[in-house]
């Protein structure tokens, strides 16, 4: 079979592989599932892997198949598996278990192993491939009434990992009502973040860099009951004149210097949540430290970072694509704007990954297979 793979740590090396077709016996105690690839997402994670900036082939591999968002129908099942049956569509996780005592609980992704398994991106093939196998514990099952939006589950999952430590962290309160959030950030991940927080009854307030008029990922902000702002025209402390300090902010820019912006927007008792993982080498100069540590202090302020999302993640957020499309029908379809067909357009999917301001690209995609 077709697998799109990258030698990990050389720039631009991405191109076709000839792989065996996988098998459910590949997986042991008959828990195997064989599964059908019908679309793949690509992401800034996929692009910074074809930079030679991240990812890792696994052991005994010179290249790494990429894909960690995805989509498929199972062909056939193990003798163990009760859950799923041919023709299921069913979204794979990314991570797997390590060693950590989190991996043994199965908890890993609060791993604290430095030699993490994610397929497609760490010492695990991913899923830019015509079939994959997988444990079905590691698949989840989707609605067919949401298949064609179901390839946004997996970036989803982030924000909802995200969102869970957020309700979990503020329990320290006996009492939290948040009420206004900020999203910084209006790629993919921010869109989806505006979406769950405004399902969860925030007033949600966008910010991107781009300017509001002509920018479809503004309009979907909009849509979902929010407001965008370019901060290129406010900047983050100068929105609280605007909008007051949030409850919540959300950081997935991908861009770290405006961590400290969101710092100082930040409402007593807030909370703030960073999700970019950022491979570069940025600075910052002149950050008023006294200020926010003291505003931190005084306010029992909250910062954290989240990276992945574990089982339960995928299934909330099953439950709130499905809330989605019938609070906002067509909103998460508009997200989907760049269809790929086939693996061999890889270097398609990877012009549009590397220029997506130009493309107005959101979400770009491979059709593997029709649903
Ligand atoms: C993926 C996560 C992964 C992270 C770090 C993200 O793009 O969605 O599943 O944990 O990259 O590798």
């Amino acid at each position: 079979m077709k697998a799109v793979a990258v030698k990990p740590k050389t720039q631009n090396s991405v191109h076709l592989v000839e792989m065996d077709k996988p098998s459910v016996s590949d997986i042991k105690d008959g828990r195997g599932v064989l599964v059908e690839v019908l679309r793949v997402g690509a992401c800034g994670t996929d692009r910074e892997i074809n930079n030679g900036e991240y990812g890792v082939a696994p052991p005994g591999f010179d290249f790494l198949v990429l894909g960690h968002e995805n989509l498929g129908r199972v062909v056939e099942v193990g003798e163990n598996v009760k859950e799923l049956r041919p023709g299921d569509y069913v979204v794979a996780t990314v991570r797997r278990p390590g060693t950590s005592i989190y991996d043994t609980i199965g908890e890993q992704d609060f791993t604290t192993d430095d030699e993490y398994f994610e397929r497609g991106i760490s010492r695990l093939h991913g899923y830019m491939a015509e079939f994959y196998s997988e444990s079905s514990d590691f698949l989840v099952k989707i609605p067919p009434k949401i298949v064609e939006i179901a390839i946004l589950l997996e970036p989803l999952s982030i924000i909802e990992k995200g969102l869970k430590q957020a309700s979990d962290i503020q329990e320290r309160l006996k009492i939290w009502h948040p009420k206004t959030a900020a999203v910084l950030g209006t790629g993919s991940v921010g869109l989806l973040a505006s979406m769950a927080l405004s399902l969860r009854g925030y007033e949600v307030h966008g910010f991107g860099r781009d300017k509001r008029e002509g920018y479809l990922n503004a309009e979907l902000v909009e849509a979902v009951g929010g407001t965008y702002d370019s901060t290129a025209e406010l900047t983050i402390p100068d929105s609280v004149k605007k909008y007051g300090e949030y409850d919540l902010i959300f950081e997935c820019t991908g861009y770290s210097p405006i961590v400290f912006d969101a710092m100082q927007a930040l409402n007593q008792n807030g909370v703030l949540i960073l999700s970019s993982v950022t491979g570069g080498s940025r600075t910052v100069d002149a950050v008023p430290a006294d200020k926010i540590n003291q505003q931190f202090v005084l306010g029992n302020r909250v910062m954290f970072g989240t990276v992945n999302a574990n089982r339960e993640h995928f299934e909330g957020g099953v439950k709130d694509l499905a809330l989605c499309e019938a609070m906002y029908a067509g909103w998460l379809g508009r997200m989907l704007t760049h269809k790929v067909e086939g693996l061999d357009n890889y270097a398609r999917v990877f012009e549009i990954l590397n220029n997506a301001g130009g493309f107005k690209a959101i979400k770009t995609y491979f059709e593997v297979s029709k649903i």
